[in-house]
């Protein structure tokens, strides 16, 4: 334990269940702390989100940060699963207790993969944002974004924000179907990021974008909007979104002031998954 105190300067205690539970106020990893709350480190756990949720549900403050080494039942969107061993990733969640309108909500996972191109670009790495809730690289996988969303009418109570990112694959390890749609920092940066710092510096940048959210006045789309724009993948390009209603398909002409996916011919698609880019123009 001194090691981590030392390594991040910040006041450690351990939790029953085995968590580093550093405190805030200080340096390093306190970067965050510092700024954000507390920091619960595990070396495994089922899920982040699941075990924030449960730490949101005793009242621990916005800004409280989940981080595991590994997750042996890591949940990605539409029930699927999160592939999450051991130094493979990065698993984190982000308690917020955002002041921002409902409508403003479904910005919250743009801001988290907008966070992540800026941290990547710092790295060398050109990633994009797959909407609404993917980040890629060269057009496979590289981080996925689950927001878990609480409302009390119009207001947005709670939102626990999960992100796991690829960080360094052992390609013939990682299963076929993952390797097929997926990558890693590891496989396409200069060099690979430092993990700790890498996320630090992720959530830093996320609680900023997500304080500048919520100074702005609520109507149109956000300030940030333009530059999540110009690291939108498929802009221009034919693509075919699943939906709760079936498919709907067209070309992608951007994000719309909800942070929906804006195609041509005047239609929005509110949430789905973005299969395929069926043909280029
Ligand atoms: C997706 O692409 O479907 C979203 C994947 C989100 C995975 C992260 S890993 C950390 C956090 N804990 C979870 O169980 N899921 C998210």
């Amino acid at each position: 334990m001194d090691e981590i105190e030392e390594a991040t300067g910040t006041p450690v205690t351990i939790e029953d269940d085995g968590a580093v539970h550093c405190v805030p106020g200080s340096t390093g990893w306190g970067r965050v702390t510092g700024l954000a709350g507390h920091v619960y480190f595990y070396r495994s756990i089922s899920s982040t989100n699941d075990r924030l949720r449960e730490l949101a549900a005793r009242g621990v403050p916005q800004g409280t940060i989940v981080v595991t080494e590994e997750q042996t039942a890591g949940r990605g969107r539409h029930g699927r699963g999160w592939y999450s061993p051991p130094g493979a990733g990065l698993y984190s969640s982000l308690l917020l207790r955002p002041t921002i309108g409902v409508d403003r909500v479904g910005w919250i996972t743009l801001v988290a993969a907008l966070a992540l191109v800026r941290v990547a670009k710092e790295e060398g790495i050109s990633l994009r944002i797959k909407w609404p809730n993917d980040v890629e690289y060269d057009g496979k996988k590289v981080a996925g974004i689950l927001a878990e969303t609480v409302l009390e009418g119009d207001r947005v109570e709670e939102v626990v924000l999960g992100t796991g990112i690829n960080v360094s694959w052992e390609v013939e390890k990682v299963p076929e179907e993952i390797r097929m749609r997926g990558t890693a920092l590891s496989l396409c940066a200069p060099v690979t990021p430092d993990r700790d710092r890498f996320l630090a510096s992720y959530l830093w940048e996320l609680w900023g974008i997500v304080g500048e959210l919520e100074s702005e006045k609520e109507d149109g789309a956000p300030a940030v909007a333009s530059e999540m724009m110009a690291h939108l993948a498929y802009l221009g390009e034919h693509v075919r979104i699943e939906t709760s209603e079936g498919e709907q398909s067209g070309i992608c002409t951007g994000l719309t002031e909800e942070g929906y996916l804006q195609l041509d011919g005047g239609l929005r698609v509110v949430s789905g998954e973005l299969i395929i880019n069926v043909e280029n123009d």
